[in-house]
């Protein structure tokens, strides 16, 4: 499984505290199906995303880490002016492996009404835009359609593992489910912090999937797509989303029946 979201390098951002923290990280995604992993470090008004500094970090985690496993440059990029100005600055720079695809977060306080305007100058530059866990944002929760439309627009929407799981609580957990069934996900990731509460795992998210809706989907949302992100490839999404309905009948999918 190829995982596009993690803060796994050491005191940079709220992620791990320690390069000793680093390497469980990495040693437990290995451990659990992870090929290669995205270290996506915040850059927002709390975190600085300084390149040089993740790059030195990164070829250390390697180094102690050992084979098994890839480790690439991400971001997990806020959407704020400067941010926006750098990035066009620098087409390339946070996106993910630098070929393109660039983890935005909105905030949970407000959706700015010109975010789509934001995003498309961003892709005017080259940037491909995927939407970091809507099902954890209480105010996207309350606008699907918005949703909708974006990825009608060709972005894409990246739910977080645990989500599926509930360890985010129910409303995330219904509202990823809900997603899924519509399907308007495209990616699946840890968005890993530590060993603990937000490991950096996919194989159970995976598992998820695989029962709950089929295991090609699993294979699309956590090993092809995130493959092809990180090789800045366009996602093949022929098979989306009409195979890949639910075949069990939940809440969301007996509402969407009527
Ligand atoms: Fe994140």
């Amino acid at each position: 499984m190829v995982d596009i979201h993690s803060h796994v390098l050491p005191g940079i951002d709220d992620g791990s505290k320690s390069m000793e923290e680093t390497v469980e990280m990495i040693r437990m995604a290995r451990e659990h199906g992870t090929t290669l992993l995205v270290a996506s470090p915040h850059a927002d008004t709390q975190y600085s995303y300084d390149s040089t500094h993740i790059e030195e970090l990164l070829a250390e985690a390697r180094a102690f880490a050992g084979p098994g496993i890839e480790l690439v440059r991400g971001c997990d990029f806020h959407l704020m002016f400067d941010n926006i100005e750098a990035a066009l600055r620098q087409p390339m720079h946070y996106t993910i492996n630098q070929k393109g695809y660039l983890l935005m977060e909105l905030s949970d306080l407000t959706i700015f009404p010109n975010t789509g305007d934001l995003w498309s100058q961003l892709e005017d530059a080259g940037m491909t835009i995927v939407l970091t866990h809507p099902e954890r944002n209480p105010l996207l929760r309350q606008r699907l359609e918005l949703i909708q439309e974006w990825v009608g627009q060709g972005r894409y929407m990246q739910v977080t593992g645990q989500s599926l799981l509930g360890l985010f609580g129910k409303k995330a957990q219904e509202f990823a489910r809900q997603l899924l069934d519509l399907g308007l996900v495209h990616f699946i990731a840890s968005d890993a912090h530590d060993l603990q509460g937000r490991p950096p795992r996919l194989d159970q998210a995976f598992q998820w999937i695989s029962e709950n809706y089929s295991p090609r989907l699993a294979e699309l949302l956590c090993v092809e797509h995130p493959a092809a992100a990180v090789r800045g490839e366009a996602l093949d999404l022929s098979e989306f989303p009409p195979p890949l309905m639910p075949r069990k009948t939940g809440f969301w999918s007996k509402l969407f029946k009527r």
